[in-house]
């Protein structure tokens, strides 16, 4: 029920027969109900509500709650709140969980702060260095291949989440916490899912001092990540042994006034690469072997490229630029799949969007799951077509219509990473097994990350036979 007025007008709602944002009219979003807004039918289904806002219009004015909020659908203008993010718009607040779990990390904070930290920690995963975590990725997927065999059943997610797991704690770490992997990982899982949690609304609005069960375990899990992250900070102070790991550039690095991170800088930085790179890619690998299952011509094409360049061995960093196509699959299922599903601002005072104001306070929502879809810009928008990516192909989309990792100032530190660590563990075990979802339609389940919304279970069979 529209409540009418001006008064319950949305931001950047022009009366009616006015455009607030420049050429480009803001049209009313669905039905809202008093007290509530869109809150209701947001909470639902958050990605048909999104599919459904763009298919109103490019730039919409709704209400979450009492919260004023602008959705965006056109590439520039997407562009523009996602370059804007620390100069026109504000970084949306986070949690209770994501700040005790991340403490003042990278993503954690703001202005000055964070434009300190983000120069510290990217050199540690500049695309130069992700070269030396290489090794290290593939030889993980080749110790999970090794618990592979044809008819065994698998459940798809929690391999490859065992898989970034893995490899996030080794890429931090090194061979430094050999025998404690599995600690750090159960206690970054529980932080994980309190995050998750949150996000979803579960327990944001609690006082942070309310004693539930869950926040008694996150607090647990939290001691023992400090801990664990503190020993191996505190040993490898000491001398590094010639390790090349992520903890190691961490340490190295340098402020402008020449100081190193404090150890509970260090810590900060780990747990956030840690929280930022595991679920992401895990997630998008799951989503990766589900495409591939039903797409069996994009699964052959990705065989050929793999037999063609690899011929059964491990492949190694070198190898990415002889593997185009297995990064078309990786961008493809990011398109599809986008692991993170939105992205918003918020507007200070003399925000513009398309060169006209936004009210101080409104939220300015975009999501990668509706953009991705949108067939302007990916036509077959709902069809996997790692080919839509070949390079004689042109120009897929405009700029800012793909954005998994993001965009500006604050885009994804770590999204040459992902993608080194993503297209490594599709050879290595694509060369061997072809992983056989065994549902039709995997439903979604939109939280911090969209995950499947039911275990994916699958047969494996040998691929090279095959
Ligand atoms: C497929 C995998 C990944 C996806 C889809 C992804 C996506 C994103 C997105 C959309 C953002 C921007 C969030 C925002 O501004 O609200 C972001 C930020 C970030 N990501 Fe990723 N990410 C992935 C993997 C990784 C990995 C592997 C790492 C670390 C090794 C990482 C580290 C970070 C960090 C540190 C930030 C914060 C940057 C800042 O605030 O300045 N991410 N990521």
């Amino acid at each position: 029920m529209t409540t009418g007025g001006d008064a319950d007008r949305g931001a950047g709602e022009a009366p009616p027969g006015r455009s607030a944002l420049s050429d480009v009219p803001v049209v009313p979003g669905p039905p809202r109900l008093p007290g509530l807004g869109n809150l209701p039918a947001f909470a639902r289904d958050p990605l048909g509500f999104f599919v459904g806002l763009r298919e109103r219009g490019d730039v919409v004015a709704w209400r979450l709650g009492p919260q004023r909020a602008l959705f965006v659908s056109r590439p520039e203008h997407i562009g523009e709140l996602l370059t804007g993010i620390e100069t026109v718009f504000s970084h949306p607040g986070l949690g209770w969980a994501l700040k005790l779990v991340l403490g003042e990390g990278v993503v954690t904070s703001e202005g000055a702060d964070w434009r300190r930290k983000r120069a510290l920690v990217q050199p540690a995963v500049r695309p130069r260095q992700v070269r030396a975590y290489a090794e290290t990725m593939a030889a993980c997927a080749v110790e999970v291949a090794d618990t592979w065999w044809p008819d065994r059943v698998i459940d798809v997610r929690r391999e490859m989440l065992a898989l970034t797991q893995r490899i996030a704690v080794r890429t931090l770490f090194g061979a430094d916490t050999a025998g404690r992997e599995e600690v750090i990982g159960a206690a970054m899982d529980v932080a994980q899912r309190a995050i998750g949690d949150e996000f979803r609304g579960i327990t944001l609005f609690l006082p942070s001092w309310v004693p539930t069960p869950g926040r008694r375990r996150l607090r647990r899990a939290v001691d023992v990540i400090d801990t664990e992250v503190g020993r191996v900070t505190r040993e490898r102070r000491h001398g590094s042994g010639g390790r090349d790991d992520l903890l190691t550039r961490l340490l190295a690095a340098r402020d402008e006034q020449g100081m190193p991170l404090s150890d509970k800088e260090v810590r900060d930085e780990a747990v956030t690469l840690y929280i930022g790179g595991h679920e992401t890619t895990g997630t998008t690998l799951t989503w990766a072997w589900y495409l591939l299952s039903r797409n069996p011509r994009a699964r052959a094409r990705l065989g050929e490229e793999l037999e063609r360049v690899l011929g059964g061995r491990t492949p190694e960093f070198d190898d990415l630029r002889l593997l185009p196509y297995t990064e078309q699959v990786v961008k493809e299922t990011l398109r599809l799949y986008p692991p993170v599903w939105l992205m918003t601002g918020v507007a200070r005072e003399g925000s513009t969007l398309g060169g006209r104001p936004v009210p101080e306070g409104t939220v300015v929502w975009s999501s990668q799951w509706s953009a991705h879809r949108d067939p302007r810009w990916f036509p077959g928008p709902d069809d996997f077509r790692p080919e839509r990516w070949d390079a004689d192909g042109g120009p897929v989309a405009p700029d800012h219509a793909w954005f998994p990792f993001g965009g500006g100032a604050r885009a994804c530190l770590g999204a040459r990473f992902a993608m080194v660590e993503a297209v490594l563990v599709l050879a290595t075990l694509a060369q061997r097994f072809h992983v056989d979802v065994e549902q039709g339609e995997v439903p979604t389940k939109p939280g911090l990350t969209l995950q499947p919304g039911a275990p994916v279970r699958a047969v494996l069979r040998a691929a090279r036979e095959a």
